[in-house]
């Protein structure tokens, strides 16, 4: 995540003027206090000099030494503190310098938590009182005397309450802004990565248009060549083994890159499903039976297990119909070798609080290999010699256009699951362009 930018700018020149204005009422502040009597006590204007070192310099101080910065800070004030009083009365605990007190305290009000500024102005108040010791061994404590001492204390606590109170209040405040900065420099970057995902998309998609019309172009003389090809076969029953064979090739791959071409003009075109109440158990077993039959591959067992009164679905059937075949063709492949079993399986399901039913396709294959779980709903991702990778990219699309969802992974014992959901609400008839299966 990007650094959340600073609520107040400390270089900004508002910030700088305001700067220099407090420096200023603190110089006339301790100009004042150093003509006040007693003038001629070189000590007081030293200590005055300190006290405004450590407040000019104090924002250095908490930085340099972060987290400690603010107690070196604030036990540095009450000593000056002290030592002023030493050096400003008679009697230390009678001087009229007491108010600087609320120096510390304040400062602590500022930085602190409640807890902290309150321990921090029992720690001024007793460096106050300590001066007591050596008044009493002159003179005796009157009861008047106490109440004045009591009351100074008392001032100092509720200076530390009212300031530390605005001050948790204020830092409350800005991490609400800091917050909210940072959630906005997110929203925005996600944004803009959205609109690169956006102008992506929008390539692609031209991409797409592109090939799709150029596909399209290809089929027409496709069609050509492959009647030619079969009007030359017949002529040459009865001429050389050689040129039949040879016209027998133009005739299979015409065929081959016919198959192909449709399929990726299914995969191209906008899919408009037609969503009418059907009944999922009856596209499943009518595929099962499609693929079934025209498997030549080792024998592949099937398991079906539908849950009893499954309700009719808004479906595409069609549509349905060619993704269960892709997923079942799919399946069959991948035991082409060994053979195996394929269990199918139709549950009423809930996903993100929507009703629907849920239909699980697990074959006992090898899996999906790992590095192309993320993939294979991509187009052209496949592994197989004579496959086009467009199968689980059309399913993903007929998924998307049902609002349903598809996901894959590989059982304990190796073989692939398909997960696919499919809500049971209506929803209106969906164009939907490009593929977006989660795997
Ligand atoms: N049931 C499965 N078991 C193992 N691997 C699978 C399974 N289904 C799909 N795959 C893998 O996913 C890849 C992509 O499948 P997809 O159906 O999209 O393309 P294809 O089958 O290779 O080609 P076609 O476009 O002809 O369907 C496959 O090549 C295969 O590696
Ligand atoms: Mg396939």
């Amino acid at each position: 995540m990007e650094p959340s930018p600073h609520i107040v700018d400390p270089d900004s020149r508002r910030f700088k003027r305001l700067d220099a204005l407090w420096l200023t009422i603190w110089l006339v502040f301790l100009g004042v206090l150093a003509a006040l009597p007693p003038e001629l006590e070189w000590h007081k204007q030293v200590i005055l000099l300190a006290i405004g070192a450590v407040q000019v310099l104090e924002s250095r101080i908490l930085a340099r030494f972060e987290p400690r910065g603010v107690s070196y800070v604030i036990l540095l004030k009450i000593l000056l503190a002290t030592l002023l009083i030493d050096h400003t009365g008679e009697l230390s605990i009678n001087s009229s310098y007491w108010p600087i007190y609320f120096l510390p305290v304040v400062t602590a009000a500022l930085y602190c938590g409640p807890w902290a500024t309150l321990a921090w102005t029992l720690i001024a108040s007793g460096a106050y009182c300590s001066y007591l010791y050596p008044a009493m061994q002159e003179y005796e404590l009157t009861a008047d005397a106490v109440g004045y001492l009591v009351l100074r204390i008392m001032f100092f606590f509720l200076a530390a309450m009212v300031v530390n109170r605005f001050s948790q209040q204020s830092q409350h405040q800005t991490q609400l802004y800091r917050d909210l900065a940072g959630r906005l420099a997110e929203t925005n970057r996600r944004l803009e990565q959205a609109q690169a995902e956006a102008r992506r998309s929008e390539r692609l998609a031209a991409l797409g248009q592109l090939s799709a019309g150029l596909a399209h172009e290809i089929r027409n003389p496709l069609g050509v060549i492959k009647g030619s090809a079969e009007m030359l076969t017949q002529k040459l029953q009865t001429s050389d083994e050689l040129s039949r064979e040879l016209a027998g090739y133009i005739s299979t791959e015409v065929n081959r890159l016919s198959a192909l071409v449709t399929e990726f003009l299914d995969f191209a075109r906008p899919l408009h499903a037609q969503l009418q109440p059907s009944s999922l158990t009856r596209v499943l077993d009518r595929v099962l039976e499609i693929v079934g039959d025209r498997w030549k591959g080792k024998p592949v067992q099937l398991e079906r297990d539908y849950e009893a009164g499954l309700p009719p679905l808004p479906l595409d059937e069609s549509l349905c119909e060619q993704a269960f075949l892709n997923l079942v063709q799919n399946a069959y492949e991948a035991m082409e070798e060994r053979g195996g079993t394929l269990r199918v399986e139709a549950r009423r399901a809930e996903r993100d609080g929507r009703d629907g039913v849920r239909v699980l396709l697990a074959d006992t294959g090898p899996g999906i290999p790992d590095k192309l779980r993320e993939e294979i709903f991509n187009p052209f991702v496949t592994t197989k010699k004579t496959g086009v990778g467009l199968g689980l990219s059309i399913v993903s699309k007929i998924v998307d256009g049902h609002r349903g969802f598809i996901h894959v992974e590989n059982a304990a014992s190796g073989g692939a699951v398909f997960t696919l959901f499919f809500p049971l609400e209506e929803v209106e008839e969906l164009p939907v362009g490009q593929s977006t299966a989660a795997s």
